[in-house]
C-alpha cells in the first residue's frame, strides 16, 4: 500500500529526507510542512503551511490528511512534545519523545546523564549565577568552552580563547539575555582538542545502528576560522572512520545511553547524533542531537542505497535488528551556501540564479532557507542551500560538488572553499 508522509521541518536536512522518502515504492506522496522553494517542487512532494512549533495544527493536520507517519527534523517540536501528541492521537511518528529528546534540550541534563552512566565526555560545571561563574573561570586553568544550557539553534556555544572572551560570555549569557531563556543556566565545560566527527545512528528503542560517519565544518570561515554556525558543510564517510571506532563508540556511547534511557522509561526512537570528539584518551562526547543532523543528513542520506520509509517503520515497531540497511561504497560532500550577514543577521530576500546549471553537473542541490517570490526562488534566512555531489572518493566528490557552487550565485552568498578538500584525520 502507498503511503502519505508528513515532515516537519523546512531546511536542508527536511529537503533530504523528503527526497529519500520520495525515492520509496512505498511513499506515494510526502508533505513538507511548511518546506521551502526546493521541497515545493521535488518529485512526489509538497508543501503545506503549518508551523514547527504548531504541535495542535500538525496532529490535526496529520490526522485529516490521513498521513500514515510524521517524520520530526528540528528539535524543538521534539523537545516540545510533537511525537507525544501524534503518539496520543495514534499516528505514527519518528522521533524521539519530548523525555528522550531532553538530551538535546538541557545540557546540564544531558551532562548529567553522561556522567551518571559513566560515557565519556568533557568535565563541566553548570551556574545561574554570574558572579559564581566568573569566580569559576578565575580559578579555572584553562580558558573552558561557554554554553547554554537550552536550545540556542546551533548558536549558543561560544568556543573562547582568552579567559576575557570566556568571561564576556558568561555575561552576556547571563547577564544581558542574549541567548533569552536557553542561556539563563550555562555550562562552563572543559575544551576538548582533537578531530569532532558525527555519529547518527537510526534508533528502534533497544537496538541501533549506525550511518557511515560524517564531518561537519562549524566554523563560518574557510580553514576554520570565524565564528560556529549551524554547520557550513560535510562529507561522508570520514576517513578516519574505521570500524573500530564505530565499535568502540557503539560500546561506549550509544549502547549505555539506549539501555539507560530503556531503563529510565524513555525509550530511545528515532535518530540519535553523537558530536564526538576524538581525544588523545579517546573519543568523548560533546553533545548528543535527538534529530538528524543538518548539514550532515545531505551528505549521508544520499548514500543510502536501502528504503527509508522502511527503515523508518522498522525503527518505531522496535524491528531495527532485521532491517538490513545497505549504503553505497562512494563519498558525498555537501557545501553549504549562506546569506550574506549569516550567522549574526541574514541578509533580506535576493533571487538565486543557476540553480539548473547546478543540477546539470550532477548535483543535488537541497534547500534550506529559500522561498518563491514572483515565480523565482529567493533567499529567506541563514543557511541557504546546501550542494552535495556523489563520487567515488572524497577529493572528486568535493570537485563536483564546488562545480556546482560555482554555478548557483545570489547577492552576498558566503561558502568555505575547503569542504571534503583537506579532510581533518
Ligand atoms: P554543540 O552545540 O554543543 O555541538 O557545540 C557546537 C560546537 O562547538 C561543537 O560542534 C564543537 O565544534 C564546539 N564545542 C562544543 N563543546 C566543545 C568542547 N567541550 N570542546 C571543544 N569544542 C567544543
Ligand atoms: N550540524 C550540526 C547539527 O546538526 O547540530
Amino acid at each position: 500500500m502507498s503511503a502519505r508522509v508528513l515532515v516537519v521541518g523546512g531546511g536542508g536536512r527536511e529537503h533530504a529526507v523528503a527526497w529519500s522518502l520520495a525515492k520509496s515504492p512505498r511513499v506515494a506522496e510526502v508533505i513538507v510542512a511548511p518546506g521551502n522553494a526546493g521541497t515545493a517542487v521535488e518529485h512526489k512532494c509538497r508543501n503545506a503551511a503549518v508551523a514547527v512549533s504548531d504541535v495542535c495544527g500538525i496532529v490535526e493536520f496529520a490526522r485529516s490528511r490521513d498521513v500514515a507517519m510524521v517524520v520530526v527534523g528540528p528539535e524543538d517540536p521534539l523537545v516540545m512534545g510533537l511525537v507525544d501528541a501524534l503518539g496520543e492521537a495514534g499516528i505514527a511518528a519518528f522521533g524521539p519523545s519530548a523525555a528522550a529528546a531532553e538530551l538535546e534540550g538541557s545540557k546540564s541534563h544531558c551532562k548529567e546523564f553522561l556522567n551518571a552512566n559513566g560515557i565519556p565526555t568533557a568535565a563541566a560545571a553548570v551556574f545561574c549565577d554570574a558572579a559564581a561563574a566568573l569566580e569559576h573561570l578565575e580559578a579555572l586553568s584553562a580558558v573552558p568552552v561557554v554554553k547554554a544550557v537550552g536550545l540556542a539553534a546551533g548558536k549558543g556555544v561560544i568556543v573562547a580563547e582568552t579567559k576575557a572572551e570566556a568571561a564576556q560570555a558568561i555575561r552576556s549569557m547571563l547577564l544581558e539575555d542574549r541567548f533569552g531563556e536557553a542561556g539563563h543556566e550555562i555550562l562552563l565545560e572543559e575544551r576538548l582538542r582533537g578531530t569532532e566527527v558525527s555519529v547518527l545512528a537510526f534508533c528502534d528503542g533497544t537496538d541501533y545502528q549506525v550511518m557511515p560517519l560524517a564531518q561537519d565544518h562549524k566554523r563560518l570561515l574557510t580553514g576554520d576560522e570565524g565564528p560556529n554556525t549551524g554547520g557550513m558543510g560535510a562529507f561522508c564517510p570520514s576517513p578516519i572512520a574505521a570500524d573500530e571506532l564505530i565499535e568502540r563508540v557503539g560500546r561506549e556511547v550509544l549502547a549505555p545511553t539506549l539501555g539507560a534511557l530503556t531503563r529510565q522509561g524513555r525509550p530511545y526512537r528515532g535518530v540519535l547524533y553523537a558530536g564526538m570528539m576524538l581525544t588523545d584518551s579517546g573519543p568523548k562526547v560533546i553533545e548528543f542531537n535527538c534529530r538528524f543532523g543538518d548539514p550532515e543528513t545531505q551528505a549521508v542520506l544520499p548514500l543510502l542505497a536501502s528504503d527509508l520509509y522502511e527503515i523508518f517503520e522498522a525503527c518505531c515497531a522496535g524491528e531495527l535488528s532485521t532491517a538490513g540497511i545497505r549504503w553505497a561504497d562512494s563519498a558525498a560532500v555537501t557545501v553549504v551556501m549562506a546569506s550574506g550577514g549569516y550567522p549574526v543577521q541574514s541578509s533580506s530576500p535576493v533571487p538565486i540564479a543557476g540553480l539548473e546549471a547546478a543540477a546539470a553537473h550532477g548535483c543535488k542541490v537541497f534547500h534550506a532557507a529559500t522561498a518563491m517570490r514572483g515565480g523565482q526562488p529567493h533567499t529567506a534566512g541563514g543557511r541557504v542551500l546546501a550542494v552535495t555531489s556523489l563520487a567515488p572518493e572524497l577529493g572528486e566528490a568535493s570537485e563536483a560538488a564546488y562545480r556546482g557552487v560555482a554555478a548557483v550565485s545570489f547577492p552576498g552568498a558566503q561558502f568555505r572553499s575547503d569542504i571534503g578538500r583537506e579532510a581533518q584525520t
